[in-house]
């Protein structure tokens, strides 16, 4: 089938070789990744290169059962607006609170089938009260397309934090442990049939684990019963654009873990 040149734009931009791509499950779109890393890809420092030899296909799941962790701030019954209304006015990292803008709660259908987490607001999230909107955004946007997903109707994008750490710092674990009521009880609302960890922090959340994201990557994962995938950060593929065409293997991955056709 002959691509548009929209998506031989998405496709290019996500780094896949046009020449290698199929047509399947959904037309005009690559049905199977590149059956080997791409070419030119450079030896990666062990925290981000692949799966390690001989890991398992499927993981039993998170070391440290994310149910286990007490929900901050008697969250677990609250419905979208009340759960909203307490991101908002939530102060427990003080300074998180006092230098944001706004908080970012996240994005999307909140009943879609997929859930996409990163790690935190950014300087043009933290401004316009949305997750990935900047440089990195454009790029989840180009990753979901190629998927044929939409951003607002297709998916939920949430992060880990819903505060700017100042300085785009990693969220330290205080913060981490204090807004982790808030993302579990997005996903129970969401309910998700596939849940993609945009890169380490979220991955190492999620899954309650210190693992580097080499060894994440590559296994399927679960969060409580929903299968999770770990990819890339799409900030470390506009760094490592080589690595983009591993971060489609992962979507083919995930995609594959939606119980019912896509679309139907
Ligand atoms: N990086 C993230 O992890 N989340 C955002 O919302 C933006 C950049």
């Amino acid at each position: 089938m002959e691509l548009s040149a929209r998506k031989r734009r998405i496709l290019a931009d996500m780094g896949i070789p046009i020449w290698r791509a199929r047509d399947g499950a959904f037309p005009g779109l690559p049905a199977a990744v590149p059956a080997a890393d791409p070419p030119a890809a450079p030896l990666m420092p062990e925290v981000e290169s692949a799966q390690a030899p001989g890991a398992p296909s499927e993981t039993s799941g998170p070391l440290v059962s994310p149910a286990d962790v007490p929900v901050e701030g008697g969250v677990a019954a609250l419905d979208w607006p009340e759960l909203e209304a307490r991101v908002r006015d939530c102060t427990a990292c003080a300074e998180l609170a006092a230098q944001r803008t706004q908080t970012v709660f996240g994005v999307g259908d909140r009943r879609a089938r997929w859930l996409f987490v990163g790690e935190a607001p950014g300087a043009e999230e933290d401004r316009r009260g949305e997750p990935f909107v900047g440089r990195a955004g454009q790029l989840l946007d180009s990753m979901l397309a190629a998927l044929g997903l939409d951003r607002r109707q297709d998916v939920f994008i949430a992060n880990v934090l819903k505060c700017r750490p100042p300085n785009n710092r990693d969220p330290s674990p205080d913060e981490s442990r204090a807004c982790r009521g808030f993302l579990d009880r997005q996903i129970e609302l969401v309910q998700p049939e596939v849940i993609v960890a945009l890169g380490r922090i979220a991955a190492q959340h999620l899954l309650g684990t210190d693992q580097p994201l080499g060894r994440m990557r590559g296994s399927l994962h679960r969060y409580r019963e929903v299968p999770l995938v770990v990819t890339y950060h799409p900030a470390y593929l506009l760094r490592k654009p080589q690595d983009k065409a591993k971060a489609w293997q992962d979507l083919q991955r995930a995609r594959a873990c939606l119980t019912s056709a896509p679309g139907g």
